[in-house]
């Protein structure tokens, strides 16, 4: 073969092997979804705001962490809002109506989570029924769009 025709075969031969590369990654990227590694993030700030909403003593000792985790929850829950990937797996009619209100009402509790930690006196009782909104909404959500095998 003339040098010039191997150089060729080498490129393609590498264009090739670049073509399955990515889609590799790709479908590893399908397996663990960048929405399953938000709600990781998610799962975390209402791990400590659950521990610290367990009781008034708890409470009084968190207060000032749990302001903290109520904003980090509503920046979470609006970069959750754009995913979609969700959307085909539900089972319910016009998907993307229904996530954008879900997403919405996780971001409002979130925030009204927010502004009354952020005062610094709210009472427990107070505290405790607005992480209860917030909660409904995970729940509220996940019950139409996290359709897998492992809840
Ligand atoms: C707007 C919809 C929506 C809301 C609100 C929501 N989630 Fe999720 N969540 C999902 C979907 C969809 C999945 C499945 C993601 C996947 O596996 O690709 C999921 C998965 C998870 C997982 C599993 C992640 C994993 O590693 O498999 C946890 C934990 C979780 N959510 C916690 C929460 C908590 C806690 C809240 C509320 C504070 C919340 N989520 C609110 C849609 C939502």
């Amino acid at each position: 073969m003339n040098r010039k025709w191997v150089v060729i075969a080498g490129v393609a031969g590498a264009l090739v092997l670049g073509t399955a590369g990515v889609s590799l990654s790709v479908a590893q990227e399908k397996h663990e979804s960048k929405l399953e590694k938000l709600m990781e993030k998610v799962n975390k700030q209402n791990s400590a705001l659950q521990k610290g909403t367990r009781n008034a003593a708890f409470y009084k000792k968190a207060q000032k962490d749990l302001a903290k985790h109520a904003k980090e929850m509503v920046k979470l829950a609006k970069a959750a809002k754009p995913f979609k990937e969700s959307l085909e797996k539900a089972k319910v009619a016009n998907p993307q109506k229904v996530w954008d209100d879900y997403s919405d009402a996780f971001i409002k509790s979130s925030e009204e989570l927010e502004q009354l930690l952020s005062k610094g006196d709210a009472p427990y009782e107070k505290a405790k029924a607005a992480f209860g909104v917030v909660k409904k909404s995970c729940a509220d959500c996940h019950k139409d769009f996290r359709v897998e095998d492992n809840f």
